[in-house]
C-alpha cells in the first residue's frame, strides 16, 4: 500500500484485524471509564483491563481498536519528530486466546505484506530471555543481528500503567530510516535501536501480558496468557508517507499550516531548530487540548484539570518563544478539530465550547506570562552574578508558581535550557505547606478501593433483574464477613456482605444510588444498606437482621419500592433536564457527572457561563411541559454502534459494551405500559431525550409529577450544576416556599401581590430611619464634645486634659467623640470610658505634639485597662482597650487621669 493516508491506515488495520476474527472496540474516552489509578487512557489496552485481570466478561475474545491516548510522561520530548502527548494507538488484543505466534505473525504480515513496508528496514527487540519470541522473528526472515535482547531498562517489559495493574515482557518493531548526517549509530560500531539520535523509529509494541504488579511492585501471574499490542499511528502513516517527522503526516499538516500561518513563520525543518521545535509542540498540545476538552476535562488546579492546564500553558509558552504575544491558540485549535473531526465527529460538536474554554485559559495566562518570564530572568541573571550555584530555589519556583501560573515543569525547562537546574524538592515542601494552609486534601477511599477489589475478585456473577420488578427469587451464591473475608454463613447481628445469581437490586452505577431493601432466606432476614457493582457482581451491604444466612439458600429479593420510585423519578427527571439544557443553552452541553437518589437529583454540566434568569425559566418550563406531555419509556437493546447512529448521547465515561440500553422518551404521549408499544419510526428520528443508561426509570415523564430547580451554580472552570427536586419533594419544595410567602403576607398584612411594594416601601423608611438616628447621633456627640471640652477639661503645662465617662452606643461613636474632642484642642489627651453592649471600654487620644513630649495613648490605655480586667493597645496618638467589669470604669479613668497628670507634669 502506497503512502495511504492516516485515515485510511486507521480502516485497514482493524480491517486486517477484523479479517483475523477480532471484534472492533470503539476508542474509549481519554478519561479512563472508573479506574481510580489513572488519570489518563494512555494506551489502547486501558479500557480492557478488567477483562485481562479476569475480573469482567471480555465483549470478544480478540479484539482490535483504535485509541485516542494521551500522556504526559515524556512531555519534555515533545516538539522533537516523534513524541505526541496525544496520538492514537492501532491495537488488537486477545483475551486468554492467541500468544506470541499469532501476534508475531499478524505483526510481520500487516507491515511487510499489507503495507509492504520492506522487511531490510524492520528490526525487532525481545524481552532478555525470550527465546521463543526471537525465535518467532527469525522464522519471519529477520536475521538474527536484526533481533536484540533488551532489558527491562531498554523498554522491554511494559506495564503497568499506573500504580497496578497487568503488564509484561514485550516485543518491539523498529523501522531503520538508515544512515542520517551526523548520525549513524551504526558507523560507530553501536548499531542497534535505542541509541536514540533519529535512525530509529519504535513502531510497534507487542506485549505478552501476562503478570499482574500490585502497589508495592509484586508481581503474580495474571488467570491467563494475554496479547496487548500498540502501534503509533502517526509514526506508521510517518513511515509510509514518506515525511520528515509525525508531524508533517496528512492529518497533522493542516494544522502546522495553522501555526505557520498565526506565527508568520515558515515551517523549516532545517531552519532555526528552537523554531520548528515550539511550531510542532503547539501542533500536538493543540490537538491534545482539543481532544482532552471534548472528553469533557476541564482546566483547573488538580487532577487531569491541571495537566490540562499545564499543556496548554506550554502552548502558549512555546508560542512565546516564537514571538506570539497576542492570543493564538484559538485558531490553531480550529484546525486541530478541523483534522480531528473525520473520524472522531462528536468533537466537531463540542467545537464552540473547546474554542471558547481555551480562550478563556489562554487569555487568563498570557497576562501574567510575561511578568513570570521576566522575573525567572532576574532569578537567573542574580543567581549568575551571586553565590554562582546555578539553581533556582523551591521557594522561587513556588512564586513562579503560585502568582504567575508557571507550572514548575516549565519553570524547570526554561531554566535547564538555560544550564539551570531547581530545587524540586524545595517547590514540593512549599506546595505541602501551602495545601497544609489551605485545609486538609480529600481521603483517597482507598479502604474501598482493597474491597471492591476483593469482592471483584470472588469472580461471583449477578445478573440484575430488577428494570421492571422490585422483587425477585434466586440463591446465595456468597457471602461475606465484615472483613470482606469469605464465609458460609452469616449469624444474625453480624454484618457483611451477599451476592445472589439473580437480584432485584440496582447497584450503584450512572450516578445513581444503590437500591435498599431486605433479602429473606428460609433461615433468616438480611437489610440491605447498600448495593454495588464489584466487577460481574452485585454486591448487597448490609447486616443480618434475623436468623441467620447460608452459602446456597433461596433467597428473595425485596427492593423497597417507594425508594426506588422516588429515585427513578429523579433519573427520568435527569433525563429531562439533560435534553432540555442541550436544547436551550447548545449541544456543547454535556453531563459531567450525576448524583440521583431518592430525595433529589444533582446534574453536573458543561456550559462556559451561568445561564440566565430566562434561561433557567426555559428550562424549567420545558422539562415540566414534557413531564405534563407524559411521554411513554422506549428501553431498547441493541449493538453500541447503532445506538449512536440513531443519535443517543454516551456519557464521557461510558465504556464500550457490545449491547447497550438505550433510554428514550420520543414525542408520542402515553399512559405508562399500556402506550408503550414500540414505534420503530421514532427511533431514527428525532426525539425529546436519548441516552444509553443503566439506570431504573419511570414508565412515563408524568409520573414525576413536576421538578422544580433548587439552585444552579458555578463548580469550576466551564462546569455547572443544577441541584433539582421532584415529585413529592417537589410539592413540599414548592409548598414550604409558599408557606413562607403567605406567612410573610400576613405579617405585613397586605396581599401576596404587594409583598414586594411594601419590602421596597419598608426598606426605605428604614434607610430614612438610619440617616436621621445618624444625623442626631452626631448632634448629641458634636454637642457633648463641646460640653466635655469647654467643662471638663484641666490644663497641665499647657496641655488639656479631658477625662469622662460618657454614655454612647459604640466604640466608633467612642472613636469620633475623642477626635472632636481633640480637633477642638489644639494640644490635648483625651480619655474616654463607656459602657458599650454592658462591658466596659476605654479610649485614649493624645495629640502629635503631646506624644513627641512623651506622653503616649498607648502606654496610659494599658495602664488604665488593669483596673477593668482588660487589655488594649494602638498607636501613641490613638489607642483603645476592652474589659470585663464595668463597675471599675471609674477607677480606670482616675488611673488613667493620674498617670496623665503626672507624665504631663514632668513632660
Ligand atoms: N500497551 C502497550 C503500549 O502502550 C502496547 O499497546 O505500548
Amino acid at each position: 500500500m502506497k503512502s495511504p493516508t492516516v485515515h485510511e491506515l486507521r480502516t485497514t488495520f482493524l480491517q486486517f484485524f477484523e479479517e483475523r476474527g477480532h471484534r472492533r472496540i470503539p476508542s474509549s474516552s481519554l478519561v479512563p471509564h472508573g479506574d481510580p489509578t489513572l488519570l489518563f487512557t494512555t494506551a489502547g489496552m486501558v479500557q480492557f483491563k478488567p477483562y485481562f485481570m479476569g475480573l469482567e466478561a471480555p465483549p470478544a475474545r480478540r479484539m482490535t481498536s483504535v485509541q485516542k491516548c494521551f500522556r504526559t510522561t515524556d512531555i519534555e520530548s515533545v516538539g522533537d519528530e516523534s513524541h505526541l502527548t496525544f496520538f492514537e494507538m492501532l491495537g488488537n488484543f486477545s483475551i486468554g486466546e492467541y500468544f506470541k505466534p499469532e501476534a508475531v505473525e499478524w505483526a510481520w504480515a500487516f507491515l511487510t505484506g499489507l503495507l509492504e513496508i520492506p522487511p531490510e528496514r524492520l528490526w525487532a527487540t525481545v524481552y532478555i530471555d525470550d527465546e521463543e519470541t526471537f525465535a518467532l522473528w527469525r522464522a519471519r526472515g529477520l536475521p538474527p543481528e536484526r533481533i536484540l535482547r533488551y532489558t527491562a531498562e531498554q523498554g522491554n517489559f511494559w506495564g503497568p500503567p499506573g500504580d497496578s495493574g497487568p503488564c509484561g515482557p514485550c516485543s518491539e518493531l523498529h523501522y531503520d530510516f538508515g544512515p542520517r548526517p551526523g548520525c549513524d549509530p551504526c558507523a560507530r560500531g553501536a548499531c542497534h535501536p535505542d541509541v536514540g539520535c533519529g535512525r530509529f523509529l519504535e513502531i510497534w509494541n507487542l506485549v505478552f501480558m501476562s503478570l499482574y504488579q500490585d502497589a508495592d511492585g509484586a508481581r503474580a501471574p495474571l488467570p491467563a496468557r494475554n496479547v496487548d499490542t500498540g502501534a503509533g499511528l502517526e509514526r506508521v502513516a510517518w513511515v509510509l508517507q514518506g515525511a520528515r517527522s509525525v508531524y508533517e503526516t496528512d492529518e497533522l499538516r493542516g494544522v502546522l499550516a495553522r501555526v505557520e500561518q498565526v506565527s508568520g513563520r515558515r515551517y523549516d525543518p532545517d531552519g532555526a531548530p528552537e523554531v520548528a521545535r515550539a511550531q510542532r509542540a503547539i501542533v500536538d498540545h493543540a490537538r491534545a487540548i482539543a481532544l482532552l476538552v471534548a472528553d469533557g476535562v476541564l482546566p483547573g488546579n488538580e487532577g487531569r484539570g491541571y495537566v490540562l492546564r499545564r499543556v496548554l500553558r506550554r502552548a502558549v509558552y512555546c508560542g512565546h518563544t516564537i514571538g506570539l504575544r497576542e492570543p493564538f491558540l484559538e485558531r490553531v485549535i480550529d484546525a486541530a478539530i478541523d483534522a480531528a473531526v473525520r473520524w472522531y465527529a462528536a468533537v466537531g460538536e463540542q467545537r464552540a465550547f473547546i474554542l471558547r474554554t481555551a480562550a478563556q485559559e489562554e487569555s487568563r495566562f498570557q497576562s501574567t506570562l510575561a511578568r513570570g518570564l521576566e522575573l525567572l530572568e532576574q532569578v537567573i541573571e542574580h543567581e549568575a552574578t551571586g553565590h554562582g550555584v546555578r539553581r533556582i530555589t523551591g521557594r522561587e519556583m513556588f512564586a513562579l508558581y503560585d502568582t504567575h501560573g508557571l507550572p514548575p515543569e516549565l519553570t524547570r525547562e526554561v531554566a535547564a535550557a538555560r544550564g539551570y537546574g531547581v530545587d524540586d524538592a524545595g517547590f514540593e515542601a512549599e506546595m505541602a505547606a501551602q495545601r497544609a494552609r489551605s485545609s486538609g486534601e480529600a481521603a483517597t477511599g482507598s479502604a474501598d478501593g482493597e474491597r471492591e477489589r476483593r469482592h471483584a475478585a470472588l469472580g461471583a456473577e449477578s445478573e440484575f433483574v430488577g428494570y421492571e420488578a422490585t422483587e425477585a427469587r434466586s440463591t446465595v451464591i456468597a457471602l461475606l464477613d465484615a472483613s470482606s473475608e469469605r464465609a458460609s454463613r452469616l449469624a444474625a447481628g453480624t454484618e457483611g456482605a451477599l451476592v445472589l445469581a439473580a437480584t432485584a437490586f440496582y447497584p450503584e452505577g450512572g450516578g445513581q444510588v444503590g437500591d435498599r431493601g431486605e433479602i429473606v432466606t428460609p433461615s433468616g432476614r438480611f437489610r440491605v444498606d447498600d448495593t454495588q457493582r464489584h466487577g460481574e457482581a452485585i454486591v448487597h451491604l448490609g447486616a443480618v437482621v434475623e436468623g441467620a444466612i447460608a452459602l446456597g439458600e433461596a433467597a428473595e429479593s425485596r427492593v423497597d419500592p417507594e425508594r426506588r420510585a422516588l429515585t427513578a423519578s429523579n433519573h427520568t427527571a435527569t433525563h429531562l433536564l439533560h435534553a432540555a439544557l442541550r436544547q436551550l443553552l447548545g449541544s456543547h452541553v454535556r453531563q459531567a457527572g450525576s448524583y440521583v437518589g431518592p430525595d433529589r437529583l444533582r446534574f453536573d454540566y458543561t456550559h462556559p457561563q451561568a445561564p440566565t434568569a430566562e434561561e433557567l425559566r426555559a428550562i424549567h418550563r420545558l422539562v415540566n411541559a414534557r413531564i405534563r406531555d407524559d411521554i411513554a419509556r422506549e428501553t431498547l437493546e441493541l449493538p453500541y454502534e447503532q445506538a449512536i447512529e440513531r443519535g443517543a448521547i454516551a456519557f464521557f465515561e461510558d465504556r464500550y459494551a457490545p449491547q447497550v440500553r438505550m433510554v428514550e422518551y420520543c414525542g408520542s404521549r402515553g399512559h405508562g405500559h399500556e402506550h408503550s408499544a414500540s414505534h420503530p419510526a421514532q427511533h431514527a428520528g428525532a426525539c425529546f431525550s436519548r441516552e444509553l443508561c443503566g439506570g431504573t426509570h419511570l414508565h412515563s415523564t408524568g409520573q414525576a409529577g413536576s421538578l422544580q430547580i433548587v439552585s444552579d451554580s458555578s463548580i469550576g472552570a466551564g462546569l455547572r450544576r443544577i441541584e433539582a427536586v421532584t415529585g413529592p419533594a417537589a410539592e413540599h419544595y414548592v409548598e414550604e416556599r409558599l408557606e413562607i410567602v403567605g406567612d410573610l403576607a400576613r405579617r405585613f398584612k397586605v396581599p401576596v401581590e404587594q409583598l414586594p411594594a411594601r419590602v421596597a416601601a419598608l426598606e426605605e423608611q428604614l434607610a430614612q430611619e438610619r440617616a436621621r438616628l445618624a444625623a442626631s447621633e452626631r448632634r448629641a456627640s458634636a454637642d457633648l464634645a463641646t460640653e466635655l471640652w469647654s467643662r471638663g477639661a484641666e490644663e497641665i503645662a499647657g496641655v488639656q486634659l479631658v477625662v469622662a465617662h460618657v454614655a454612647v452606643a459604640s466604640v466608633e461613636a467612642l472613636r469620633s467623640l475623642a477626635d472632636r474632642i481633640r480637633q477642638n484642642l489644639g494640644s490635648a489627651v483625651v480619655v474616654l470610658g463607656a459602657e458599650i453592649d454592658g462591658r466596659p471600654q476605654l479610649l485614649v487620644a493624645a495629640t502629635d505634639d503631646v506624644v513627641k513630649r512623651g506622653v503616649r495613648a498607648d502606654e496610659l490605655v494599658r495602664i488604665a485597662a488593669k483596673e477593668i480586667g482588660g487589655s488594649g493597645g494602638g498607636r501613641p496618638q490613638l489607642a483603645q482597650a476592652g474589659g470585663r467589669d464595668a463597675s471599675r470604669l471609674d477607677a480606670a479613668l482616675d488611673a488613667a487621669r493620674a498617670a496623665a497628670r503626672e507624665r504631663l507634669a514632668g513632660a
